[in-house]
């Protein structure tokens, strides 16, 4: 799950917020997105403050994304595959944008 970019010669094509991005394959959906140049995967309901992935290992909940239409996702917790479609939940004012 933790496999550094520089090692990974195989790659796959995600759909991040509505873009295709190679990313490497075999590594978690949270480090994908930061390697992409994301800095947050989410945005707090309560305070829209951004989140970001922090444990990587599915303690603290600040990776959820929708992975694959479905919402909250534990992101660091799953592997990217092929053409997964994958969206920030960044909302403002309660909305998601
Ligand atoms: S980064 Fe902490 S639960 Fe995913």
């Amino acid at each position: 799950m933790f496999s550094s970019y520089e090692t990974t010669k195989q790659t796959v094509t995600i759909i991040l917020d509505g873009k295709p991005q190679r990313v490497p394959a075999g590594v978690s959906v949270a480090a994908a997105v930061l390697g992409t140049g994301k800095t947050h995967t989410r945005t707090s309901l309560i305070s829209g403050e951004p989140r970001a992935p922090f444990c990587m290992m599915g303690v603290c909940y600040e990776c959820l994304l929708e992975i694959d239409s479905r919402k909250d996702q534990q992101s660091c917790q799953v592997q990217v595959k092929e053409g997964m479609i994958i969206n920030r939940q960044i909302r403002t004012n309660g909305e998601e944008k």
